[in-house]
C-alpha cells in the first residue's frame, strides 16, 4: 500500500522499526526499573523523539521492537494513536542485537523499504531529508554519519571523497575514521538476506554494521549522508545530560502554573500546569518543569534543568540537571550535573546529631558526596 504526502510527493516509506529493548547497563540504577529509552529529555521520553521523527517522515505503521521492559513501554506509548499511527509490539527474547531486531520483524516489515530508529537515539532536524533522499535512489540502504570524539563506542565508517563506503566496523579498537554510525538506517528488502547471513559477534549479538558491511561487500549500494544538526546517543549518564541541554537550547517559555510574589523568572523557562514557584525562588532558564511540582520556598533552579511532574523543591538549589519526576529535593545544598530517578527523597541532615551523610542508595547508585 502506497500513500500520497505533500504537494503529491508519493511517501514510500511507510513502516518504520524502532528499538525499545536492551538492558541499559551503562544507565544503572535507573534502568533496574525503567527502560532507558523512557528516560525524559526537556521531560519528554527519549523514545517519544524516535516515534515523532518517524511520523513526520510519513510512516503510517510503526513495530515497536520490546525486551524486558516491554509493560511499561507499551503503557507510555499505547497503540499509537497519540500520533495517529498503528503501533505493533514485537517482542524480543533476550538483547541479541540490532540485526537480530531486524531478523524477527521481518513478517511486519514485508518486503517494502523502511526506516529503522533505535529508541535511545535524539536528533536535531528529524530525518526528513534522509528519507526522501533515500526514496529517490535505489539503495539498498541508507546510513547517517557523523563526526564523534570517541569512534571507539559506535559503528565506524571509512569513506571515500564521494562518501561511499571503504569500510564498517562495530566498535574498532583502532577507528579507521571518526565517523560514528548514528542509530538510523533506511533500508530495502536486501537486509533480509544481510541479517540472516552474518554471525554473533564478540558481545554475542547480531550487528547492524556488519549486515551493513555484507551488503556492501555483495556489491549493494549503500548510500550516506552525514548529520547536519547534532545527534546523540543517550546511552550514558553524561549523555542525557548532554541531550537534554541540546534540547532545552530551543525551548519555547510557557506559563501554565502560579508563581507567587518575590519570584525571579530569567529568561526561556516553561512551567506546566499545576505547579507553584513559591517566595524567594529563582528560575533561569533555559529550564522546564512539570506539572504539579512545587518549586520554593527558597529554591534556584539553573539553567539546563528539566524538572518532571510532581516534583518539590524545597530550599534547595539545582542546575544542569535531569530530575525524572515524583522527588522531593530539600536540602540547603547545591546539586548540579545530576541525573535523578523517579520516588527519590533528599533531606538536610544540616539538624542532625551528629551531622553525618545517612543513605539509602540503591544497586549501581552513584553520588559525590
Ligand atoms: C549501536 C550500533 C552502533 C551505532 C550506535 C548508535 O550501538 O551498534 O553501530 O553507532 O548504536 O547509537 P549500541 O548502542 O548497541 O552499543
Amino acid at each position: 500500500m502506497r500513500g500520497w504526502g505533500r504537494i503529491g510527493r508519493r511517501f514510500e516509506i511507510m513502516k518504520g522499526l524502532i528499538l525499545s529493548g536492551g538492558s541499559g547497563t551503562r544507565l544503572r540504577p535507573l534502568t533496574h526499573t525503567s527502560a532507558k529509552q523512557l528516560i525524559p529529555i526537556a521531560n519528554k521520553p527519549n523514545l517519544f523523539y524516535a516515534i515523532e521523527d518517524v511520523v513526520n517522515a510519513g510512516v503510517k505503521e510503526i513495530g515497536i521492537v520490546v525486551g524486558h521492559t516491554k509493560k511499561e513501554v507499551m503503557e507510555a506509548v499505547g497503540d499509537g494513536s497519540k500520533w495517529g499511527v498503528k503501533v505493533t509490539y514485537i517482542e524480543q527474547d533476550a538483547p541479541r542485537g540490532i540485526a537480530h531486531a531486524v531478523l524477527i520483524s521481518e513478517k511486519f516489515l514485508g518486503s517494502e523499504p523502511f526506516v529503522l530508529y533505535l529508541g535511545d537515539n535524539v536528533l536535531k532536524g528529524g530525518i526528513n531529508e534522509f528519507v526522501e533522499e533515500f526514496e529517490k535512489s535505489d539503495a539498498s540502504a541508507s546510513v547517517m554519519l557523523t563526526k564523534v570524539k570517541d569512534p571507539q563506542r559506535f559503528g565506524v565508517a571509512e569513506i571515500d571523497s564521494k562518501g561511499r563506503i571503504i569500510s564498517l566496523e562495530e566498535k574498532p579498537k583502532q577507528p579507521k575514521s571518526d565517523l560514528a554510525l548514528v542509530g538510523i538506517y533506511l533500508f530495502r528488502k536486501p537486509i533480509f538476506e544481510a541479517v540472516k547471513r552474518i554471525k554473533p559477534s564478540w558481545r554475542n549479538e547480531l550487528e547492524i554494521t556488519e549486515a551493513i558491511a555484507y551488503l556492501v561487500s555483495h556489491k549493494h549500494k549503500v548510500t550516506t549522508q552525514i548529520v547536519k544538526g547534532w545527534w546523540k546517543d543517550t546511552g550514558k549518564p553524561e549523555d542525557i545530560l548532554e541531550a537534554n541541554r541540546l534540547i532545552l537550547e530551543g525551548i519555547a517559555p510557557k506559563m501554565e502554573g502560579t508563581v507567587e510574589e518575590g519570584v525571579e523568572i530569567v529568561g526561556r523557562v516553561a512551567i506546566g500546569a499545576g505547579t507553584v514557584v513559591r517566595r524567594g525562588s529563582s528560575i533561569h532558564g533555559p529550564a522546564i518543569i512539570g506539572k504539579n511540582c512545587e518549586i520554593g520556598p527558597n529554591a534556584y533552579v539553573g539553567p539546563f534543568t528539566s524538572v518532571g511532574d510532581n516534583s518539590k523543591l524545597v530550599n534547595v538549589e539545582i542546575e544542569n540537571s535531569v530530575l525524572i519526576g515524583d522527588s522531593v529535593i530539600e536540602c540547603s545544598k547545591r546539586i548540579r550535573d545530576s541525573l535523578i530517578g523517579r520516588h527519590v527523597h533528599v533531606a538536610s541532615a544540616d539538624n542532625s546529631v551528629p551531622k553525618c551523610h545517612k543513605l539509602i542508595l540503591g544497586e549501581h547508585s552513584v553520588i559525590s558526596i
